[in-house]
């Protein structure tokens, strides 16, 4: 006989069924033994009665938490009285004929059927497949997967490809540090992991695609937080001939049909959400993802807001002019300050003149940021689309032209070969999801992550290599 979930057996009453997974805990009570088996779906109370055949008397007696098991038998009504309401199956018990060990389990570290009693985080990581044996993380799993399921079926009902784009790439400033591969054919060279797709969905607008997503994998070297990790996933979206109207309407469609079919528990405070300008969140609440939440004790409560009319560029000690972006080097400023930014044209040794200049700050991007309850849960604008726009702004990050065209020699090119009007945003899905699951931080909702300090406790990584690995690609250990 096949095997059958948890969950399908919930409709067998007085069928034969083999139900097959981990023995989460057990006890005896006078000659029967009782057993929860768990498998992906869920938690079935098994019985095993005294008269049943020697070799399952004989398992029984060995099983422990987390063997692996074969129970086939008759689902039957539990006795009144003894039904538990917190499971869908706690009405129902397999009556078991038959049990088999498939494999048997070394005592685990901490134990899986009180995630109360819980083990260190450092301990959960290490034993990451133990930890995501937790009803509670299996949950967070099912519920990433059926919002990107969600987005994928909503984006392509609307004409949207998913493109993936290179994850060996090249080094570009988009704000944090780049993790770099060593090349091994072209020695002293590199590849660095995408901080973004940012220059590749651009290209894909030059390419004719006009709508793209991707369910993309970001790499930065930054220092990790709650919200940070060194690897993260973006829901990456790029449209052409559109304004930043049309990019934030689809947005916030896309995320109030989330909430509607995947968390009907959850109550929006605001539709639609409501757009507040840099200045008003400074002042009014002294952060740039203010927590709109009336009540801050409903776990259920969602408080969107857009934050709109960011300044382009703030002070930098470090850049050669003094400016840097706030954002996104690749965003257009609002129109209105288009021409005050293409006056800009120094040269790089009179860099310096740009230092004190009071129009600078006073530019606007078109950026867009989607702020939950606090957390900036993405971002996005309108690019450049002209490279005259493109260069006016990198000569006030303080690049050469030639810097520029040496660094971003495709895109530069791409704008001067029939690049449409586009524009885009990226959410950090992991913070989405975090919020979504009522989880502190985003390692919660990533099957693997990294620990604070940037470790992978579970295959343990960073690690040295060979010495042969290292001659092979010219590099010396300092
Ligand atoms: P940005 O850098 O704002 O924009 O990133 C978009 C969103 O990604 C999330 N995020 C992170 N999540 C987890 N760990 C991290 N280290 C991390 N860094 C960022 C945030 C953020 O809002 N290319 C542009 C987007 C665009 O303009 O289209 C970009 O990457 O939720």
């Amino acid at each position: 006989m096949t095997r059958i979930l948890i969950s399908e057996a919930i409709n067998k009453v007085g069928d034969q069924v083999v139900l097959k997974g981990w023995v989460h805990a057990r006890r005896n009570l006078g000659k029967m033994v009782f057993f929860d088996l768990r498998d992906m779906s869920g938690l079935m109370q098994v019985i095993v009665p005294p008269n049943a055949e020697e070799a399952t008397i004989k398992a029984v007696k060995e099983i422990r938490p987390e063997f692996v098991v074969s129970a086939s038998g008759v689902v039957q009504a539990r006795k009144a009285g003894s039904e538990n309401d917190k499971l869908a199956s706690g009405k129902l018990e397999l009556l078991c004929e038959k049990l088999e060990i498939l494999n048997e389990a070394k005592t685990p570290p901490f134990e899986i059927d009180n995630e109360d009693r819980q083990a260190s985080e450092e301990l959960r990581l290490k034993y990451r497949y133990l930890d995501l044996r937790h009803e509670r993380l299996q949950k967070n799993l099912s519920l990433r997967h059926e919002v990107i399921l969600f987005i994928r079926q909503f984006l392509s009902e609307r004409g949207f490809r998913e493109v993936e784009t290179p994850i060996l790439s090249k080094s570009t400033p988009e704000g944090a540090r780049d993790y770099l591969v060593p090349s091994r054919l072209y020695k002293g060279k590199f590849y660095a992991l995408p901080q973004s797709p940012q220059q590749y969905k651009q290209l894909l607008m030059c390419a004719g695609v006009e709508r793209y997503f991707q369910i993309a994998r970001c790499f930065r070297d930054e220092d990790t937080r709650g919200d940070r990790q060194p690897e993260f996933t973006q829901l990456d979206l790029e449209m052409s001939f559109v304004e930043r109207e049309d990019v934030m309407r689809l947005n916030e469609e896309l995320l109030i049909e989330i909430i509607k079919n995947i968390c009907p528990e959850k109550k929006i405070q605001e539709v639609p959400f409501p757009r507040l300008t840099y200045n008003e969140v400074m002042n009014n609440y002294r952060t740039d993802r203010p927590d709109l939440r009336k009540d801050k004790n409903d776990p259920n409560l969602l408080a969107f807001c857009w934050v709109v009319d960011f300044p382009f560029f703030e002070k930098d000690d470090d850049s050669p002019t003094g400016w840097t972006f706030t954002h996104n080097p690749f965003s257009k400023p609002k129109d209105e300050y288009i021409e005050a930014m293409k006056s800009f044209g120094v040269s790089l040794s009179q860099a310096h003149i740009l230092k004190n200049d009071k129009v600078i700050p006073t530019i606007l991007t078109t950026q867009y940021d989607i702020v939950l309850n606090g957390w900036e849960i993405g971002g996005g604008s309108i690019r450049n689309h002209k490279l005259e726009d493109l260069l006016a702004v990198f000569k006030i990050l303080g690049y050469s032209g030639k810097e520029v065209t040496d660094n971003f020699s495709a895109i530069c090119h791409a704008l001067q070969l029939g690049a449409p009007p586009h524009g885009g945003i990226a959410w950090g899905l992991d913070r989405l999801i975090m919020v979504l699951a009522n989880e502190p931080n985003i390692r919660e909702v990533i099957a693997f992550p990294k620990t604070a300090d940037a470790k992978d406790l579970l295959m343990g990584s960073p690690d040295e290599v060979t010495p042969e690995q290292l001659n092979e690609l010219g590099i010396e250990v300092k």
